[in-house]
């Protein structure tokens, strides 16, 4: 309440839009050498799951210009700076200038295009039902639950990752399918997701979908392997139906981008 008045001050000084901007701030550190300070952030904070070059990675290609989850400076701001939550993306605690200065290099980015895939994601959609993915996959609420769902895959994921994902599996797995394995002392073995674990018992979803639930007190040997439950498909797709998949997987995005 007390900045009432400096807003009055500011409107019947400035134009419509200079209001409007100082309501949805633009980024004050845009300079070369911001620039140059934002790369440099990126490449050891960010590259890791965007790429090096913000090509992506386990996230989302970032040189598109096209930010499902906002596109204002203000919006990039606070992703950056607060993570997004249900997300794996995380956030740094930096300074604001700092991270403005990641949203300049950003920025600086978007006309290099995006990639687009080569293939036919029609087709690709034949060869994913073909494949029986829908096993372990759900897209738009159908499939089964013990991979990832795919629905929006495409908005999340770079072409890169995507064919790494069906050609190489084990190579990036995440946290949440680790298997593990745990022997009983009575010899029962059983193997599943880790889901939760308390002072008293270790809960997982088994391969058939059932959440269990064992005792700390009755287990004899617990171990866990960060291996996909995925099979690999290099073997089994060829190069074109490799290239139409990963189309079809890339065009799984929201319908109407939230701008
Ligand atoms: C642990 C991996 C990881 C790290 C580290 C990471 N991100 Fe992300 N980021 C993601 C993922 C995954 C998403 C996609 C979230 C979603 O929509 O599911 C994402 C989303 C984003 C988005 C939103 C994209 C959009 O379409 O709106 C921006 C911007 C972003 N990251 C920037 C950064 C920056 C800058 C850094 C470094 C300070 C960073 N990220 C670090 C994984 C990561
Ligand atoms: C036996 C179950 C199973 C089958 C069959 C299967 N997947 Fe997966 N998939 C998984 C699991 C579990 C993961 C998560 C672990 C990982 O990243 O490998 C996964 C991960 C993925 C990812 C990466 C998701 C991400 O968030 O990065 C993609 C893409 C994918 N699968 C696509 C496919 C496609 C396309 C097919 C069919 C050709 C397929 N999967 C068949 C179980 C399966």
């Amino acid at each position: 309440m007390k900045r009432l008045p400096l807003i009055f001050f500011a409107v019947s000084l400035f134009a419509q839009n200079e209001f409007a901007q100082s309501a949805a701030p633009r980024n004050p550190r845009t300079s070369p050498e911001d620039v140059a300070a934002g790369a440099k952030t990126f490449r050891s904070h960010c590259g890791p799951c965007h790429g090096l070059n913000a090509e992506g990675g386990r996230g989302p290609n970032l040189t598109s210009g096209i930010f499902y989850h906002g596109e204002t400076d203000a919006a990039l701001l606070n992703n950056i700076s607060d993570g997004i939550a249900g997300t794996e993306m995380p956030g740094l605690f930096y300074s604001p200038d700092r991270v403005w200065q990641v949203v300049a290099y950003i920025r600086s980015l978007s006309s290099a295009s995006g990639a687009k895939p080569s293939g036919d994601g029609a087709r690709g959609q034949t060869v994913f039902q073909a494949k029986k993915c829908s096993q372990c996959h759900r897209i738009g609420g159908e499939g089964g639950r013990l991979g990832p769902d795919l629905s929006l895959i495409g908005s999340t994921r770079s072409l890169a990752h995507l064919r790494q994902a069906l050609l190489d599996p084990n190579a990036d797995v995440r946290q949440r399918y680790w298997v593990v394995g745990a022997v009983t002392k009575g010899g029962a073995e059983q193997s599943g997701f880790l889901m939760n674990e308390d002072t008293y018992s270790i809960q997982f979803l088994d391969m058939s979908e059932q959440l269990r639930s064992i005792q700390k007190a009755d287990l004899a040997k617990i171990r866990i392997e960060k291996v996909s439950k995925m099979p690999s498909f290099k073997a089994s797709l060829t190069e074109r139906e490799l290239e139409d998949l990963v189309a079809y997987l890339w065009s799984l995005r929201p319908k109407e981008r939230a701008r």
